[in-house]
């Protein structure tokens, strides 16, 4: 696979599934990318939006790498790895497998970008279970280093180790989910912070933008060089998280249990009427975003801590 020429299908090619395609035609000089989608306007829409995302490379040599098509067989045929990015419903990903099972090589790997759909769900009508496994990137992939792998009970562990192997090669940052779990662990993380936030917000504490202003001259910086772990574990000096966990371990504790409390009396559920305030506060101070200087900050960022 990687090393020689992979041929790669892309299943649903929205914000996931081209960010994937630049990524791939981006990382392996060699591999080939088929796109299909049921957009009606599938080659125009390609046409526009996937440049933006192909940086620092020759685009023509990348495209001429690039097949876009209607139907989903012809995307599958004789590829490698077919990874899906369709709608997030189940029963889309129920119904698609066994068509792709059909038309797919029988050792092509088997990828779902899904947010939250487990493939022990999504492999209910297939015929082989074995290569099926969710492959979760971090928006948006063709930056983010990270791949949550998360196979179900009946994924082979030869397929994980083929997917670990092809994602090392292009230089990416694969981990492996061991339990399936709802969210899997990336946006675990991210949404127990984001409640947290609402929360505060909500309550008046803090305003959206000095949020915001907080946690990128905080915490954003210092895990982009160490996770939680091993940045408490510099905090608790020569003694390490044990020794953090005795010194500031009541405060921490006061702090889960007031967060606890908060949310429980705020009612930090999406829907509620704390949503409205903060909605209103996001929109006032960001408008539309420029997802292009985000990106290219990330880049040089991730360029910082040698991870791009
Ligand atoms: N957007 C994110 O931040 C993000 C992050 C990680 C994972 N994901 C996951 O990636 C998947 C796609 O998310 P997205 O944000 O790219 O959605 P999107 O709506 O931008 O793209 C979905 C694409 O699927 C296409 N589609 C619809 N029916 C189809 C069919 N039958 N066959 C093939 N294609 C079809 C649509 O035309 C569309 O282009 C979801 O499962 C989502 O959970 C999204």
């Amino acid at each position: 696979m990687a090393g020689g020429q992979t041929k790669i299908a892309i299943v649903g090619a929205g914000t996931i599934g081209l960010s994937f395609a630049a990524l791939h035609l981006t990382k392996d000089p060699n591999c080939k990318v088929t796109i299909f989608d049921t957009r009606p306007d599938l080659q125009q829409y390609v046409d526009q939006h996937l440049p933006g995302y192909l940086i620092d490379v020759d685009h023509e040599a990348c495209l001429k790498r690039l097949s876009v098509v209607s139907k989903l067989e012809e995307a599958v045929t004789d590829v490698a790895i077919v990874q899906e990015q369709g709608p997030e419903k189940l029963a889309f990903k129920v119904a698609t497998w066994p068509q792709i099972e059909l038309h797919a090589p029988a050792d092509a790997l088997l990828w779902s970008s899904t947010s939250g759909i487990p493939a022990s769900q999504q492999n209910r009508d297939m015929k082989d279970k074995s290569r099926l496994m969710v492959v979760h990137p971090f928006n948006p992939p063709h930056i983010m280093p990270i791949l949550e792998v998360v196979p179900s009970p009946e994924t082979s562990q030869a397929a994980v180790e083929r997917t670990l192997a092809y994602w090392r090669a292009l230089g990416r940052s694969p981990v492996v989910v061991k339990k399936e779990c709802t969210g899997f662990v990336a946006n675990r993380l991210a949404f127990a912070l984001l409640r947290e936030a609402c929360s505060l917000v909500a309550q008046g504490v803090v305003s959206v933008e000095d949020l915001d202003e907080l946690v990128q001259t905080s915490m954003g910086p210092r895990w982009a060089v160490a996770g939680p772990f091993k940045s408490y574990h510099a905090g608790g000096g020569e003694g390490g998280l044990t020794n953090f966990l005795e010194k500031i371990g009541g405060t921490t504790q006061s702090c889960w249990e007031a967060s606890d409390e908060d949310i429980r009396k705020g009612d930090i559920n999406v829907g509620k009427k704390w949503q409205a305030e903060v909605c209103r506060q996001t929109d006032e101070a960001y408008r539309v975003i420029d997802t292009a200087e985000r990106d290219t900050k990330t880049r040089k960022v991730l360029e910082a801590v040698g991870r791009s």
